[in-house]
């Protein structure tokens, strides 16, 4: 039988919430943001999680792990500066053969979502949920202008969790540091696999409300939605 690791990413700033502690830790009708993450990943199939928080968050995240009894979270590791090297942190303590990498602040991800993506890694090396973009989106162009619209159902929105096989994504990072990549313009763990081994993901169908919580605008849309 294959092992599942989730890795629930925690370690941000949430500069863009404008709030004095991380988003991840906002009490969301009674409970820490990341908390809702962590309970689902714990009723999936996964069988072990990881989280991944601030060095000095790591005691606190101990405790929510206890009080909401995360019985397969197995190490809480500390994140890096930026995401993707707080990814791999993750991936490191990790022991599944596959590995799902998750936003902590995603947190209404459902279990068709989380048992869909496990399906598809067992598949393909790379997987990712997508939705279909509703706005129409446009280039800024350096003089200020805007240029010509993309065409909108050719695009679509990456989501998290984005899976993969645990010994490819790894020799995927150890290429990018060998070559001395600036990971800080790695926005999601597809282009992990993309830029180092020329890897394309498997999509699966995304959620709307598998939103990833950003600004106080997310926050009341979430507090509305529970
Ligand atoms: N994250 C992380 N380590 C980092 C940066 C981000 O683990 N160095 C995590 C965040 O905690 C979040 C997820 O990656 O769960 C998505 O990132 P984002 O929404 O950008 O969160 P923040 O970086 O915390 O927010 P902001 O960009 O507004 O500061
Ligand atoms: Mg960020």
């Amino acid at each position: 039988m294959s092992k599942v690791t989730a890795i629930v990413l925690a370690a941000g700033k949430g500069s863009r919430m404008k709030r004095s502690i991380p988003k991840q830790f906002l009490e969301v009708k009674g409970r820490p943001l990341i908390a809702y993450s962590l309970e689902a990943f714990e009723k999936s199939m996964v069988d072990e999680i990881i989280l991944v928080t601030g060095e000095n968050s790591i005691d606190f995240c101990s405790q929510i792990v206890k009080i909401y009894e995360i019985s397969k979270c197995t190490s809480i590791v500390p994140g890096g500066e930026v995401r993707a090297l707080s990814v791999y942190n993750g991936i490191k303590a990790s022991s599944g053969d596959y590995v799902l990498i998750h936003d902590g602040a995603r947190p209404l991800i459902s279990q068709r979502l989380i048992a869909d993506t496990i399906e598809a890694v067992e598949k393909y090396p790379a997987v990712v949920p997508v939705i279909p973009v509703k706005d129409t989106i446009r280039q800024l162009m350096p003089d200020g202008s805007l240029d010509d619209a993309f065409d909108r159902s050719a695009l679509l929105g990456m989501q998290t969790p984005q899976a993969f096989v645990r010994e490819e994504i790894l020799k995927a990072y150890h290429k990018l540091i060998d070559e001395k990549t600036d990971f800080s313009t790695v926005t999601d763990d597809v282009m992990i696999m993309e830029k180092a081994l020329h890897i394309h993901a498997h999509p699966v169908a995304g959620e709307e409300l598998n939103k990833k919580i950003t600004t106080p605008e997310d926050l009341a849309w979430l507090n509305s939605e529970l």
